[in-house]
């Protein structure tokens, strides 16, 4: 059904009559969070570990993973997953250029060498080909983000590190229970991280944490943040007599009140995400047989499985992009009550920080400070990532399921989207 009818900015009536702002809200927090955060307050109980540990095994359990190392933030979750995968000085580290900072960042503390590759058009997680034409023998990990919750393509992957000793390190962040070939992502790989911050899908607060099913990675990881976990944790000998102090300087631990909450959440995540995800998919259906528009949704690759609501986008063919740009579609497409916006990340290839900056004063950029080869790459070198600013615009994140109202949301972008002619 096309709707013709005036649109919003030009005076027409919104798509959307009804503002619910449950719908939106998120993490949904209940008397059971509180009083598991007042519990820990009132033992005094905020440093220790003995809540976080809890956490790390009913994590672990529903990951699918032997190991989970819970840490204060996700990007530190990632700087634990690479050191415990091995990533030293000039080493190569494959990572894609469309992503948040803090995927491939501690690369830089690390003393390693990003080595950034193009993006799939429409899982917009890493390119399989793009990643096979930049593996040299430094190249020691490959991370993989499952970008907006889709999950990437691991069978790809998986098949070209085998045999090669290069490690797959998952970000996971925007993707907790998603699935590939019906394994959770972060499980997949070598190791997975991922944020668990508040706006997450599994959200606690600032945290993250760290999967794996290999001891040495994990026993790694501990060492490198965890100094107060390495005596309980870790039985590498040669590990063990340093234990007590945090070989990578750092101090990881998860605050005793996110772990409360995050052992609360997950009881109920399968539940909400559940929700989530049916709005979701219910918004995109009434979307799919517009020319031009792509859900970003595996409607046609049965491998995989979105397992949140998050950072939904739609990515807009050139029919679209060629007669209206992203920006001004968001600006009608907002007027009808549902409130969107394009683009999303920076390509990092092309960031100064990667380019230039010498963060430890070592004379040259150090992205590339311990590198054999100068790895930097210029404008037009990713072209896929470099455009796609250009034709991603957000969808709305659903909470849980209002039928009537997802349904006005949907018609405010269908209108928007069959009336192009208008704007
Ligand atoms: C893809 C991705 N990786 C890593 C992180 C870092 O997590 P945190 O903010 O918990 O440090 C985030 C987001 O916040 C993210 O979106």
């Amino acid at each position: 059904m096309t709707t013709k009818t005036t649109l919003a900015i030009h005076g027409g009536k919104p798509a959307v009559s009804k503002q619910a702002p449950e719908l939106f809200d998120w993490p949904i927090l209940t008397k059971e969070d509180e009083n598991a955060v007042l519990e820990v307050l009132r033992a005094r109980s905020m440093s220790n570990t003995d809540v976080t540990e809890k956490f790390e095994k009913e994590f672990a359990e529903w990951e699918g993973t032997e190991f989970c190392l819970a840490c204060n933030n996700g990007t530190s979750a990632i700087h634990c997953a690479l050191y415990g995968a091995g990533v030293r000085r000039g080493d190569e580290v494959i990572t894609p250029t469309y992503t948040f900072w803090a995927t491939h960042t501690q690369l830089l503390s690390l003393g390693a060498t990003p080595v950034f590759c193009d993006i799939d058009p429409f899982t917009l997680c890493l390119d399989p080909k793009d990643v096979a034409k930049r593996i040299t023998s430094k190249t020691k990990a490959i991370i993989v983000v499952h970008l907006f919750g889709y999950p990437a393509d691991m069978d790809a992957i998986i098949d070209m590190v085998d045999g090669t000793g290069i490690k797959v390190v998952e970000d996971f962040s925007h993707a907790h229970g998603s699935t590939f070939r019906d394994r959770k992502v972060g499980s997949i790989g070598h190791v997975g991280a991922a944020s668990i911050m508040s706006s997450k899908p599994f959200a606690t607060g600032e945290g993250g944490v760290l999967t794996t099913n290999d001891r040495n990675i994990y026993e790694q990881a501990v060492c490198f943040g965890h100094y107060e976990r390495i005596a309980s944790c870790v039985q590498d000998p040669n590990r063990l007599k340093y234990a007590g102090l945090p070989w990578g300087g750092h101090k990881f631990r998860m605050h005793q009140m996110t772990s409360a909450i995050a052992r609360a959440q997950l009881k109920k995540f399968d539940a909400r995400r559940a929700e989530g995800v049916s709005a979701s998919e219910r918004f995109y259906n009434k979307l799919r047989d517009i020319p031009g528009v792509k859900p970003h949704w595996p409607f046609d690759d049965e491998r995989c499985a979105v397992g949140s609501s998050y950072c939904e986008r739609i990515i807009l063919g050139d029919e679209i992009i060629s007669k209206v740009p992203a920006k001004r579609i968001c600006e009608a497409i907002s007027a009808e009550g549902s409130p969107t916006s394009a683009g999303t990340y920076y390509c990092h290839h092309l960031h100064p920080l990667w380019n230039e900056l010498d963060v430890y004063g070592d004379g040259k950029p150090t992205s590339i400070a311990f590198a054999s080869r100068d790895t930097r790459l210029g404008p037009g070198s990713l072209p896929i990532a470099e455009n796609i600013n250009d034709r991603l615009i957000s969808a709305p994140r659903f909470s849980v399921n209002m039928p009537k109202i997802v349904d006005q949301h949907a018609e405010a972008f269908r209108k928007v989207l069959s009336n192009l002619d208008q704007i």
